[in-house]
């Protein structure tokens, strides 16, 4: 039997953050309905004591999610965790989500504080947010940079004052895999209290190692990860949602699951990007225009052999539109004889090695061949064929 991962989705708060990608109360509303239907678990809805229209957003998610928890963003200060308890008033399942920065660089430049003071400010906070829900969520900022045996003191205590989810944030993207998965097994060896808890991966991506590190964490013990569609998020992003679940469901070795509906994740993508005029990069992987597409000779000749020879995911288990042979001067014979076959002709292998030297001189020309300039050469060949009649 595998375990659950609980897929927390922070697309319209720290999604959000990102420049250029903001939302107002209609288009955020209308995704977290797709965040729900797509079965994410805890959908993060905004920071309420942000603006008014940040407060109504979660306000009117709260009102219209029914399955999800919905969670609303505070830092450790009671007039932030009193908006986000406000905004969420009429959530089925409220989550109020505080928290404070625990490496020393959070603690000596951001409070000018101590370590002793922010254990305390930590306590303080989440005792005051179970006074409006059960389920409160603490972020422990920086943890990556947090000193492993301070940060086991802080997991503790706020367990203690009544958290139920505790958040390991790598903040600034700066742990390697082993390091963060260690972090957390140092947490799960070392905080008595820890099985009260869910503890939870939220990963930055300024090294690219955002799903890397996620995935480490929950082998290691962590049951929530927190990530966002098209990994979009602070600076260089946060852990990619379809990343996370599309490695959990290649990898059975792991030994978990999630309740996220995998053919729904390219149209989800499409439908994010557009809201937040945020293009999607084509390599993007599960996602990216080109995640299905095969353009070199070798490869298109091993994929059209037997797709398994270079593709892990079926496009249709991910809802995309299916495999691509693109045609470049990169490409061999076959893919070029697949292609007319596929447009409706049936060359033979005399024609087709006549057609594949026209077909370089236009591809030298060009980035790709399209389906017109192949017409174009299949009915000049066509028409040299008639004439030897
Ligand atoms: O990256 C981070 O530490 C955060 C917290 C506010 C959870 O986004
Ligand atoms: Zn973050």
């Amino acid at each position: 039997m595998s375990e659950k991962v609980f897929i927390f989705d922070t697309t319209l708060r720290d999604g959000e953050q990102v420049p250029g990608c903001k939302l107002n109360t209609k288009e955020k509303l209308e995704l977290a309905l797709l965040l729900e239907e797509l079965g994410v678990d805890i959908i993060e809805a905004g920071f309420p004591i942000s603006s008014p229209g940040d407060f109504e957003s979660v306000k009117q998610i709260g009102l219209a999610v029914k399955n999800a928890t919905v969670c609303g963003l505070s830092r450790s200060v009671e007039k932030d965790i009193e908006a986000a308890a406000a905004a969420l008033r009429y959530a089925v399942r409220p989550r109020i989500h505080t928290g404070i920065g625990t490496s020393d660089y959070h603690i000596r430049y951001k409070f000018n504080s101590t370590r002793e003071e922010i254990l305390e400010r930590a306590i303080a906070a989440a005792k005051f947010a179970r006074r409006f829900t059960d389920d409160v969520e603490f972020y422990c900022e920086d943890a990556g940079r947090s000193d492993n045996e301070y940060l086991a003191r802080v997991v503790e205590a706020v367990i203690n004052a009544g958290a139920t989810t505790v958040n390991i944030p790598d903040t600034t993207g700066y742990c390697l895999p082993h390091q963060y998965g260690e972090k957390i097994a140092f947490l799960y060896n070392n905080v008595p209290n820890i099985d009260k808890a869910v503890i939870s991966c939220h990963c930055h991506n300024d090294l690219g190692l955002a799903t890397a590190n996620s995935i480490a964490g929950a082998a290691a013990g962590a049951r929530q990860i927190e990530c966002t569609i098209n990994g979009l998020g602070e600076r260089a992003g946060n852990t990619s949602l379809e990343e996370v679940v599309m490695v959990i469901r290649q990898h059975k070795e792991l030994g978990l699951h999630t309740d996220v509906k995998p053919h729904l994740l390219t149209a989800i993508s499409r439908k994010v990007s557009d809201t937040m005029r945020m293009p999607v990069q084509p390599n993007k992987a599960i996602v990216g225009a080109n995640a299905f597409s095969h353009s070199s000779g070798i490869h298109q000749d091993g994929f059209l052999k037997n797709s398994i020879n270079y593709e892990i995911i079926n496009p249709a288990e991910v809802g995309a539109d299916g495999s691509k042979i693109v045609l470049t001067a990169r490409s061999g014979r076959s893919a070029l004889a697949f292609r007319l076959k596929e447009l409706g002709y049936n060359f033979d292998r005399d024609d087709v090695d006549a057609l594949y030297e026209t077909f370089l001189q236009v591809a030298d020309n060009k980035k790709e061949v399209e389906d017109a300039d192949l017409e174009q050469l299949a009915k000049e060949r066509q028409a040299v064929a008639a004439d030897h009649i």
